[in-house]
């Protein structure tokens, strides 16, 4: 099997980002314990800032892999277009937040993917991931 996370805007600074809301750890070492804890499965790991950048990995891997785990950042609230690319896509994609997008500032509670992914994982910190991860492994 074959996944591919994608992360958005900002999420090149988890480890020193907001440590409050996001923790402490850089996603690379949370990526190599994900890594071991699913040997059998093949998870690629692509990072943008470019909203452009997210969708061309969505084209590119939506055709290839298994499932997309994606956490668009802020292009959560925003992005008709990473709607769209997912609509596009044969790969199923869950949509994953660190924090509680519904415990915080009220446009975050929106989001512009969700009704395109297969399900939502928010809320447990970087185990999310591994959440969203164990989802896709059991489709
Ligand atoms: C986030 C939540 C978003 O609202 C925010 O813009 C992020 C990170 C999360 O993982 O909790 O950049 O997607």
């Amino acid at each position: 099997m074959k996944l591919q996370i994608i992360n958005g805007p900002n999420l090149n600074l988890l480890g020193q980002r907001e440590p409050d809301v996001y923790g402490r750890r850089t996603f690379e070492d949370y990526l190599d314990e994900l890594r071991r804890a699913y040997p059998d499965v093949t998870i690629d790991y692509f990072q943008s800032n470019c909203e452009g950048a997210l969708i061309d990995k969505i084209h590119e891997a939506g055709f290839q892999c298994d499932g997309i785990v994606l956490n668009a950042g802020a292009y959560t609230h925003t992005s008709i277009a990473l709607h769209d690319a997912i609509k596009a896509v044969t790969a199923p994609v869950v949509e994953v937040h660190i924090s509680n997008v519904h415990s915080r500032e009220p446009y975050r509670r929106q989001s512009m993917i969700a009704p395109a992914c297969l399900g939502v994982v928010c809320g447990f910190g970087l185990d999310s991931y591994r959440l969203a991860v164990e989802a896709l492994t059991k489709k």
